[in-house]
């Protein structure tokens, strides 16, 4: 399927755009929304997404299905894997180089569709704990880049072989965890797996915990 490009050069927040004209009956699934620049670029848990020009800020709208927190973080990992970035991931779906975040994803839903708000620190690191792909030495083209992550979300149905190569990208495995989930409560241990739901099981004092959502921080390397 080609992607209909809304190519902005500075707006509010790409989420919020496509929200807008799904809304209005004016975008539908296959549409990606790309800015230069965001001046109320939006993270995961209301944070905000600094986005000065020069990053890769797209908001994918795809049908809404299954398993995509897994699916859009493994369609980010293999697209920048085309271009020779190697990154990993951290549950569900930051992409991280030596500890620190490269890429972020908000999924976000509007009626039957779904936002992949995609973050991508090309040239810069705008804050201590990021990093960029050109420090990893690497250089990939905003446009090339925004053409693979559409290809591999749309191969990246949920599938046995998807998870198995999830579970191989993903740095979270056999990491001491701590997960914060909606409500406040905090849950430590041992991530010892991505159950077929997406939902990564961590082994506390307690017994294993199933989560499906939350923020997972790597406590030990
Ligand atoms: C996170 O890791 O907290 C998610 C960051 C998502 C940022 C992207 S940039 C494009 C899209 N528009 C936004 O306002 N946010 C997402």
């Amino acid at each position: 399927m080609s992607l209909v490009i809304h190519r902005l050069r500075r707006v509010d927040s790409t989420q919020a755009e496509a929200r807008r004209l799904v809304e209005s009956g004016r975008a539908e699934a296959g549409h990606v929304f790309v800015a230069d620049e965001q001046t109320e670029g939006r993270g995961r848990f209301g944070r905000t997404w600094l986005s000065p020009v020069g990053g890769l800020y797209a908001t994918f709208v795809v049908p809404r299905r299954p398993m995509l927190p897994i699916a859009s973080g493994l369609a980010v990992l293999r697209a920048l894997e085309r271009f020779g970035v190697k990154a990993g991931l951290k549950w569900p779906n930051d992409l991280i180089v030596d500890g620190k975040k490269l890429a972020g994803i908000l999924i976000e839903t509007a009626g039957e569709v779904a936002l992949i708000g995609i973050g991508v620190n090309l040239v810069e690191a705008p804050l201590e704990m990021a990093f960029s792909v050109r420090a990893t030495g690497g250089g990939v083209r905003r446009g090339d880049l925004i053409v693979a992550i559409g290809e591999e979300l749309e191969r990246g149905a949920a599938s046995e072989e998807s998870l198995r190569a999830y579970r191989e990208g993903l740095l979270t495995l056999g990491r001491a965890v701590r997960v914060t989930v909606e409500g406040g409560e905090t849950i430590e241990g041992t991530a010892v797996d991505v159950d077929a739901e997406g939902r990564l099981l961590v082994e506390t004092r307690a017994g294993v915990r199933k989560i499906s959502s939350g923020e997972c921080v790597h406590l030990r390397s």
